[in-house]
């Protein structure tokens, strides 16, 4: 039988038109579209047969991006230090969340480390050393998960935020990838498959219970990926997009 997986998610907060911003130009949001696309990526989840659990946005202007402020493996919850100083407010209420499901451990300064920056496929973890997760922080969910059997592999981010706003696993050992953003060789065991360099954001992708989620924003990306015999669902995130992100940020999925 499949394990259970969980998903937590979190309402766009109304301040979510004050986001962090670093590699895009700031747009308007409309919030009522990004509240409506959002409910839409939380069915798409449910309908992946995930069990999601939504928590209040409590006006956190990037707290929808529920994946940065925690790692959690099959064994332990790792509570992060995000980079950006704005969004620390949001840890401690993922930690009580995440008490109820793992014994949860706590990053400690000088260590910043975003949930973007990590691709866990199985046991082997891939970090993106970013604007947001320094070396420290790579140290220390290295002291935690090396000892649990995680290989545990590094990369640089360069020109996007976090690694997986250029690369995604998609089953199958395929990655795909920007190879503009993160450099092919970090995953010199598996399958490549690269975006269409007209769509530079393309390569953010969800696999979980062995189905893709995907964007309908990257129409030539997925016409590759449907060449090649994988199948995606789809969800519109086109509003959500505006505040720099991808679908994988906007959930925690961890085994039950
Ligand atoms: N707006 C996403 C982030 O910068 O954290």
């Amino acid at each position: 039988m499949q394990t259970k997986l969980h998903a937590l998610t979190r309402t766009p907060a109304p301040s979510i038109a004050n986001c962090e911003l670093t590699h895009l130009q700031r747009e308007p949001i409309d919030y009522a579209k990004a509240v409506a696309q959002h409910q839409l990526y939380c069915q798409a989840l449910t309908n992946l047969g995930i069990k999601v659990t939504t928590l209040f946005h409590n006006d956190f202007a990037d707290g929808v991006f529920v994946e940065d402020p925690a790692i959690v493996l099959d064994e332990v919850a790792l509570i992060t230090r995000p980079g950006a100083a704005s969004r620390m407010d949001e840890v401690p209420t993922l930690a009580t969340e995440l008490a109820r499901f793992r014994e949860v451990k706590q990053m400690t300064p000088p260590a910043t480390l975003e949930g973007g920056d990590v691709l866990c496929i199985g046991k082997k973890i891939f970090i993106g050393h970013s604007s947001r997760t320094n070396q420290s922080g790579i140290e220390q969910l290295k002291q935690i998960a090396k000892p649990l059997g995680y290989e545990i592999n590094v990369g640089d981010v360069q020109h996007c935020l976090h690694l997986k706003t250029g690369c995604s696993y998609i089953g199958d050992d395929t990655i795909l990838i920007n190879p503009q953003w993160i450099d092919r060789d970090l995953f010199h065991n598996f399958q490549i498959l690269e975006i269409d360099p007209s769509e530079p954001f393309a390569a953010n992708a969800i696999f979980a219970n062995d189905q893709i989620l995907y964007s309908t924003s990257f129409p030539r990306t997925l016409e590759r990926m449907e060449g090649l015999g994988f199948e995606a669902n789809t969800v519109d995130n086109s509003e959500l997009l505006k505040a720099e992100s991808g679908l994988s940020c906007m959930s925690l999925i961890f085994k039950s």
